[in-house]
């Protein structure tokens, strides 16, 4: 009898640390013991992710990190690539693809999207003094791409499917690269990337053009499987942090400028 009133006190003793380690912040509370979702990018495009010494950085880092500690749920990010990551989160193997996609009705098939978080553009970057000033000016030119993306499409819907002036690159900077070597013409991708490209390499003497009739505006948005349990919550706490100011200072961080709210509210 005294023994096991002594193991029922040992038994009480110890529940109760291990529910008090769980966390009594309601806000944390469970992200203690949950393993953190698999967050999978390409991350080469600048100022969006990128590897700044080995390490993931950039304004979706920032942005998704906010995102997660809202909703109260441990992330873990990891650069596996651009076609690779459709790939896992289509399989499941991965809870979040966050690489500025674009939201759009062929992926929303295979794939649920987070409320958008970002409103985009595709641009062209060409050299200084080129002769192409609008989308149209790219037929019968050289345009390099990364595969897979939006920039992709528009330029194959100007020049045509399977087009062989369309160059297509596993990463954006490797389509930036054939363009400084005299591979290609110009390069299509998100106007934000290509912006800060020009601006960040002003010794390379390339500018940026924007035509707005060719290239439609996108939002990206956060990627996830078919079906995700997380969609709620995520949804939830990208709302909370465009409205509680969190998205403002790391826009303003990375852009050096105000975000128009309102975009995202459409
Ligand atoms: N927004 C474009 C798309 O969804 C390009 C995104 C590329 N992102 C990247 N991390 N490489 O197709």
């Amino acid at each position: 009898m005294k023994n096991f009133k002594k193991m029922s006190f040992a038994f009480a003793v110890s529940t109760a640390l291990i529910l008090s380690a769980c966390g009594k912040d309601s806000k944390t509370s469970g992200t203690e013991n949950q393993k953190p979702l698999r967050v999978v990018t390409d991350a080469a495009y600048a100022p969006f992710e990128y590897l700044d010494k080995g390490k993931i950085v950039g304004f979706d880092v920032d942005f998704t990190n906010a995102v997660a500690k809202e909703a109260g749920l441990k992330i873990d990010i990891v650069n596996v690539g651009w076609d690779p990551l459709f790939a896992e989160v289509g399989d499941k193997l991965a809870d979040i693809g966050m690489s500025s996609i674009t939201i759009n009705d062929d992926r929303k098939i295979k794939y649920d999207f987070t409320v958008p978080y970002f409103l985009s553009t595709n641009k062209i970057l060409v050299p200084e003094g080129s002769d192409i000033k609008s989308a149209e000016d790219l037929k019968g030119k050289v345009v390099a791409v990364q595969n897979g993306t939006t920039g992709q499409e528009a330029v194959e819907s100007l020049l045509g499917k399977n087009s062989k002036d369309v160059k297509k690159f596993e990463n954006n900077n490797l389509a930036i690269l054939e363009l400084k070597s005299g591979g290609a013409d110009a390069v299509v991708a998100d106007n934000a990337v290509v912006e800060t490209y020009a601006k960040n390499n002003p010794n390379e003497k390339l500018v940026v053009i924007e035509d707005k009739d060719s290239f439609a505006a996108e939002f990206y948005g956060l990627m996830l499987p078919k079906g995700s349990k997380y969609k709620e919550k995520l949804d939830k706490a990208v709302k909370e942090v465009v409205e509680n100011g969190t998205y403002e200072d790391i826009y303003k961080e990375h852009f050096g400028t105000e975000p128009d709210l309102e975009t995202l509210k459409a």
